[in-house]
């Protein structure tokens, strides 16, 4: 009798460690965090390949990136300190990648910012976004974070 109970104490613990392992998995890949070095790095090679060739290689933006080009668009702002991309939430910027910034701007409205949804996996979003936050001083990442936490709420 002690025996089964402890059996099926033991079977409760493992069951509740499988869940907890899948948990934490699963919201390792949730989360940009941009002190997470593999992320990261991955992030890194996900921005080169696909952001640098508009956002910079430095995160430096195009030049004049605040005044609209010939054909009524806007240049690429920086990825940096230095552009606005802090000044939005973590949810609000993983939609501007995965869909685009015309799901954030009015009908009609024309942008190169195109979506990457088709391209890359939400885990490859978030990554890329640790990355571009891995560049700012620590006192705006701390800002982002915390517009991201009100913004969750
Ligand atoms: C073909 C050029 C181009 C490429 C490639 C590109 N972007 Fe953009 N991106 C833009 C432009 C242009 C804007 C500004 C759009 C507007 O306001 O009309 C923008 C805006 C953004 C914004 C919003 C910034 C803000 O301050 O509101 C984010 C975030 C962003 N891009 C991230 C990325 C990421 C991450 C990648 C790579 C996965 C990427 N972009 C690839 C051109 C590009």
């Amino acid at each position: 009798m002690k025996r089964a109970v402890a059996f099926a104490l033991m079977g409760g613990v493992l069951i509740l460690l499988v869940v907890v392992g899948v948990l934490v998995v699963r919201e390792g890949g949730r989360i940009a965090d941009p002190t997470d070095a593999k992320q990261v790095a991955l992030g890194k090679v996900i921005y080169t390949d696909h952001c640098a060739s508009c956002h910079g290689a430095t995160l430096e933006g195009q030049p004049e990136w605040q005044t609209r080009k010939p054909d009524g668009r806007l240049p690429a702002p920086p990825q940096d300190a230095s552009g606005h991309t802090w000044h939005h939430a973590d949810d609000q910027l993983f939609g501007i990648i995965k869909n685009g910034i015309g799901a954030y701007a009015p009908p009609g409205y024309e942008s190169d910012m195109t979506a990457f949804g088709s391209v890359l996996t939400d885990e490859q979003v978030n990554a890329v976004l640790a990355f571009i936050k891995s560049n700012w001083p620590v006192d705006i990442q701390a800002r982002q974070a915390e517009a991201s936490r009100r913004a969750k709420q």
